[in-house]
């Protein structure tokens, strides 16, 4: 590395990363996303059932994500969750939109007007079971920050067999799925589900 990838890499780490994300070395693996992606089958109330580690989500259980499609095409979107530390819980409200119409799967999202979009990109969805959310992005030629979920639209997630395909399916571009952890949604330690 020369000292200019350097000071880059300890900027961002300064910035945003070596704080709250995981960082992988190499380039962002190559990745496929759905095919012939309806947005307004997509809409509508899931449950997180598997993360990456996130610093956003710290101590955060009962994750739940509601997109709604608005009047201009964009997504608004109400992720919430419950935190033990403070028994109460709070939503993060932003927006998602597709940034290429070529690729509809693909889909930029932000939580305040002055973020630059992440990548939210759907790579597997039968709409009414789960969705597998892919987010990364390239910090330096050498560095990557790689975010995952696994969404699903019933609180009790789904079958063993299909969650061993959807981590097949990652497993197959080379991502770690080791890295996932369960979301709490058992209703008895979701308060007032
Ligand atoms: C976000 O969703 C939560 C949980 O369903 C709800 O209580 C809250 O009112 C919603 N907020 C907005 C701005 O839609
Ligand atoms: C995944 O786990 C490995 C081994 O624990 C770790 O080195 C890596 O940084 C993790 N990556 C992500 C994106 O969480």
């Amino acid at each position: 590395m020369d000292k200019f990838s350097i000071a880059t890499v300890v900027l961002a780490c300064v910035l945003t990363v070596c704080v709250g994300q995981t960082l992988s070395f190499g380039r962002c693996p190559t990745v496929k996303v759905q095919q012939q992606f309806d947005i307004n089958q997509y809409m509508g109330k899931w449950f997180e059932e598997r993360r990456f580690f996130a610093i956003f989500e710290a101590g955060m259980t009962c994750v739940s994500a509601e997109y709604t499609l608005q009047d201009d095409g964009s997504v608004k979107v109400n992720n919430t969750g419950y935190r033990w530390l403070t028994g109460k819980y709070s939503s993060a409200i932003g927006d998602a939109i597709v940034e290429d119409p070529k690729e509809p799967a693909k889909l930029g999202v932000r939580f305040s007007p002055s973020q630059p979009r992440g990548d939210y990109w759907v790579l597997e969805t039968d709409y009414s079971q789960y969705t597998v959310i892919w987010s990364c992005t390239q910090l330096s030629r050498f560095l990557n920050t790689q975010f995952a979920w696994v969404l699903t639209r019933s609180p009790e997630g789904v079958s063993a067999p299909t969650m061993s395909r959807i981590y097949d399916l990652l497993k197959g571009y080379g991502i770690n799925t080791k890295n996932f952890s369960t979301t709490e949604q058992d209703r008895s330690k979701c308060p007032g589900r």
